[in-house]
């Protein structure tokens, strides 16, 4: 029986649970993995599936997906016993920015620590907050809706080297549409590019695959 197309999708985990029609790109985070870039950026036109692959590289990588091998049996991916070991077992951190969008620059900064507060309220529970150093848990709990720029600017950088030094191991990070609100910066006020960019490039040094 031919499979429905589902329009607009973008969770890997509802197309394959929903027996929607997908085309098997698991290849990409095999070749993704094994290439070991610590830096990825994906320069792609609409449309082409940026943001369904990202979403499938949470799903395949983060703990919260550990166990669902229905998801994968079948795929390419699942072919490789390594990569059946690998399932579910790095943290992820996923920034999506794509609302980030005809915003002023008030907006825009206060759309970002949203996203980051947001972030850290997901990891708090992973984290395990009484066993940080007390420098650390006053660095994690200085992330909220109204932290300082500053603060901001570090929240990506030190919440990945929170997850190394507690549960020793690298996150992976996954920005989807970061450069939309670089781009309305630049469209709308030059001394907001300063700001933002600095939430970005100053955790490039770690595994990331942006698009
Ligand atoms: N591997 C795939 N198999 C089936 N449909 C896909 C696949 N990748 C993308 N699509 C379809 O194309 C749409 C656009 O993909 P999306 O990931 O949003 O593209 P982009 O982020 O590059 O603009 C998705 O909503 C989904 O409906
Ligand atoms: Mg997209």
């Amino acid at each position: 029986m031919s499979r429905i197309i589902s329009l607009g999708e973008q969770s890997f985990q509802a197309l394959i649970q929903e027996n929607y029609f997908y085309i098997d790109k698991t290849k990409f985070i095999k070749d993704w993995w094994l290439g070991g870039d610590r830096v990825t950026l994906i320069t792609r036109p609409r449309r082409f599936g940026k943001t369904l692959m990202l979403d499938t590289v949470k799903t395949f990588f983060s703990p919260k997906f550990a166990g669902r091998y229905d998801l994968f049996e079948g795929l390419e991916i699942w072919k490789d016993e390594k990569f059946r070991q690998l399932q579910g077992t790095i943290p992820v951190i996923f920034l999506y920015l794509a609302k980030i969008k005809n915003v002023n620059y008030v907006q825009t900064i206060e759309n970002i620590k949203d996203s980051l507060t947001t972030i850290y309220k997901r990891f708090k529970a992973n984290l395990n907050l009484s066993l940080l150093s007390d420098d650390d848990q006053e660095l994690f709990t200085s992330v909220h809706k109204s932290m300082s720029d500053v603060t901001a600017q570090n929240a990506l950088l030190n919440l990945s080297e929170f997850i190394e030094r507690y549960l020793k191991i690298k996150p992976i990070i996954l920005i989807n549409e970061y450069a939309t609100p670089l781009q309305e910066a630049w469209l709308k006020t030059s001394g907001m590019i300063s700001v933002i960019s600095c939430v970005f490039f100053s955790m490039l040094h770690l595994r990331v695959i942006h698009i």
